[in-house]
């Protein structure tokens, strides 16, 4: 049953030849799967013989900033009780596991959370020993469960203790770091993009990713995690580290095991910044989707927005992403307070239709723990952190989410599809989800009061003799849905606070269809998995771009996956082809995989620039000088120059392709969009991760 869980919920279960079935690559696509993510110390205290002493541990955990026991043997355990298997989830993220300092702050208490870094290649001992974490992802897996950990590359421990521990060894001390392996202490401006990635956070002791030491640690400990076998990772706080450095990490994870990765960007209510979407789009790592997942909250927690918002959102994030089906969608998590305001039937309600909305939505559904029991928490943390109070499976969310989960696993619609609104007003939304013909429909009234009409709508769902059944049996009021034979749904009555979903039948001889591809970045020589529905058994070819590829090249082949090495070509976005044995052939899949040249370095580039004004920015233009290294011309910045360099000297983090000659150009840009070129000039790359290059500009030429 696990196995089979396993399989159909993320559609690529792998036949990697011998050699590569040791090390099978994890699922890319978590469309089809539903993540729980557990505050590890919170959940299930296992093994109270690894609980720290006092002052950190409170037994009751009444001091709910110190330890309180939860630990990697706990997790185990639920999973064996065949709790998250009832619920339906298929994936894990737990804290983060790596060492924590072993100190007690009187205002911030204990690291219970994860987040002050010790020792990177240590597991944190209140949490287990490497034979537990190891048991934990051997448990997982033997329950068709994938785990995820939570990962920090930005930051060490409080600035007060200062030590930084590479297995044991003393790698950075932030009372004497002539070396300037740490950036430079002082609290972060917010507001301000240059003193996120460069000073302290919370003032924790911050890593300088471009020294060689720091770079080589974080990229260590990484790969010894990704070898105990896990399947993914939640990135913290990318805000705070260079897109550059994380875009040739990540072509690093990818080459050593490609697992899914999901970064905290993190964006308030209302906030759509375009940063969002070009770290979600060139970083090459997914995003817990927070310009989407604020607006649920909004609609279903808050009530100060429409389902109009929720649909328009919805539409506007399907533009801005270039892989929407990737990001990650939730109600709540550690960092927010809990989704269900009381114990009011009504608010429960409300619970229950944003959580059936994230689970049927486009994005891959992350739930957090206690919120199948409507936990309360309506303050940050610790507030929202608490001991789990109870395994009940009775309670009608964890019912719904149950359903839902299955439900999931088993359409294509809900795991490739994009969405399409057929009605919505300001308390209804009706949205239809549709892949390789399987459709899922989906309607929702928040109104508690009033029930709404919905007329007769287009539908991708073929007609039936008799009306359409609830898949949730009308538990939360949904009635059967009329079909007619063109392509219309016929009107309805949705009753107050109703959540109804409709499924097509499983269609079974589908046509080749692509749905999805990963990861995002790729280099020659590198796994890459398709995913859709289709491909047949037997093996056919994939185009990438006019190369087909077959044969040997083709690592497994299955009717919903495929896994090849990527051959080399032109660096760039790819566009992908699955042609089946009979010749038939998918649909194109365009953008969502990016080729990589060669391997990328960090550049930094530090500029002597002549004064400019206050409200003039300066950027750089990028381009290969040579046709070997064949990325196109891309511009980057704004420049800084406040923290490690200050004006008239300005400096950035480029991401560049290791090795290759390229033609720079400065740009000043005005206010209102005026610029001016400095001369272009040529620059080679070092074969390293890290590069600096200074350069001095005289004056500026005129309009480039
Ligand atoms: C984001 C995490 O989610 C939050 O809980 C933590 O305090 C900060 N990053 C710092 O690591
Ligand atoms: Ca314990």
């Amino acid at each position: 049953m696990a196995g089979a869980l396993r399989a159909a919920g993320c559609g690529v279960a792998l036949a990697l030849g011998a050699a590569a079935a040791a090390a099978a690559p994890p699922a890319l696509h978590l469309g089809g799967d539903v993540i729980y993510q557990i505050v590890t110390d919170r959940f299930k205290d296992g093994d109270p013989r690894n609980n720290p002493a006092p002052p950190r541990f409170s037994a009751d955990c009444q001091a709910s900033l110190l330890y309180c026991g939860g630990d990697w043997a706990g997790i185990a355990e639920v999973i064996r009780s065949g709790y998250f298997r009832e619920l339906g989830v298929t994936a894990l993220q737990i804290s983060v596991p790596m060492q924590n300092t072993p100190i007690v702050q009187a205002k911030n208490g204990a690291p219970y959370h994860g987040y002050w870094l010790y020792d990177m290649k240590r597991p944190e001992p209140a949490f287990g020993s490497w034979d537990d974490f190891r048991a934990l992802v051997h448990t997982a897996h033997g329950h068709g469960l994938k785990l995820l950990i939570d990962i920090v590359i930005n930051q060490g421990g409080p600035l007060e203790h200062g030590l930084l521990r590479d297995d044991g060894r003393l790698l950075a001390d932030a009372r004497h770091d002539p070396e300037g392996r740490l950036h430079p202490p002082g609290e972060a401006d917010y507001t301000r993009d240059e003193d996120m990635l460069y000073r302290s956070l919370y003032d924790l002791v911050d890593l300088n990713q471009h020294h060689p030491r720091i770079n080589r640690y974080l990229r260590e400990m990484t790969r010894l995690w990704l070898d105990t076998g896990i399947d993914g990772l939640r990135v913290d706080t990318v805000k705070h580290v260079s897109l550059a450095w994380q875009r040739s990490w990540l072509q690093e994870v990818y080459r050593h095991r490609p697992v899914y990765a999901a970064g905290e960007w993190y964006a308030g209510r209302n906030d759509w910044l375009p940063e969002n979407f070009r770290f979600a789009n060139d970083s090459g790592m997914h995003v817990l989707d927070f310009p989407v997942s604020q607006r649920v909250r909004q609609v279903f927690r808050y009530r100060e927005r429409s389902l109009i918002d929720l649909a328009t959102t919805m539409d506007a994030a399907a533009q801005a992403y270039r892989r929407p089906l990737d990001q990650v969608l939730f109600i709540d998590n550690h960092d927010q307070n809990r989704h269900t305001l009381s114990d009011a039937a009504e608010h429960r309600r409300l619970t229950e239709q944003a959580l059936a909305f994230i689970l049927t939505a486009r994005g891959v559904p992350s739930l957090y723990y206690g919120t199948e029991h409507y936990q309360l928490g309506a303050g940050h943390a610790p507030v929202n952190r608490p001991l789990m109070a109870t395994w009940q499976r009775d309670t009608p969310a964890f019912g719904l989410i149950s359903r839902l989960a299955a439900l999931r696993r088993q359409h294509p619609a809900l795991q490739f599809g994009s969405q399409r609104t057929r009605w919505v007003t300001p308390e209804v939304y009706v949205f239809e989800r549709e892949f390789a013909g399987s459709v899922v429909r989906v309607a929702l009234n928040r109104d508690s009061q009033q029930a709404a009409e919905v007329p007769e709508t287009a539908t991708a769902l073929p007609c039936g003799a008799a009306p359409l059944a609830d898949v949730l049996a009308g538990q939360f009021g949904g009635p059967a849905l009329p079909l007619g034979c063109h392509g219309r749904a016929g009107a309805f009555t949705l009753p107050p606070g109703a959540i109804a979903v409709w499924a097509g039948p499983l269609p079974s001889a589908a046509t080749p269809t692509l749905g999805h591809a990963g990861p995002p970045l790729v280099s020659p020589g590198g796994l890459l998995t398709l995913a859709g529905r289709g491909f047949g058994t037997r093996k056919g070819r994939v185009w990438v771009g006019p190369r087909a590829v077959a044969g040997a090249q083709l690592l497994s082949w299955t009717d919903q996956a495929v896994t090849l090495r990527l051959p080399a070509g032109r660096s760039g976005a790819l566009t992908l082809q699955l042609e089946r044995a009979d010749g038939q052939r998918s649909e194109l899949l365009r953008g969502a995989v990016d080729r990589l040249g060669e391997r990328l370095a960090t550049l930094r580039l530090v500029v002597d620039a002549p004064p400019m004004a206050a409200d003039e920015t300066l950027w750089v233009d990028i381009a290969p000088a040579e046709r070997r290294c064949n990325a196109g011309p891309e511009r980057d910045g704004p420049f800084y120059n406040r923290v490690l360099y200050q004006a008239p000297t300005w400096y950035r983090d480029l991401s560049v392709p290791a090795g290759c000659r390229l033609t720079l150009r400065a740009v000043k840009r005005g206010p209102s969009g005026e610029q001016q070129a400095a001369a272009p000039w040529q620059l080679r790359v070092p074969r390293q991760d890290l590069a600096t290059a200074r350069v001095r500009i005289r004056h500026w030429l005129g309009t480039p």
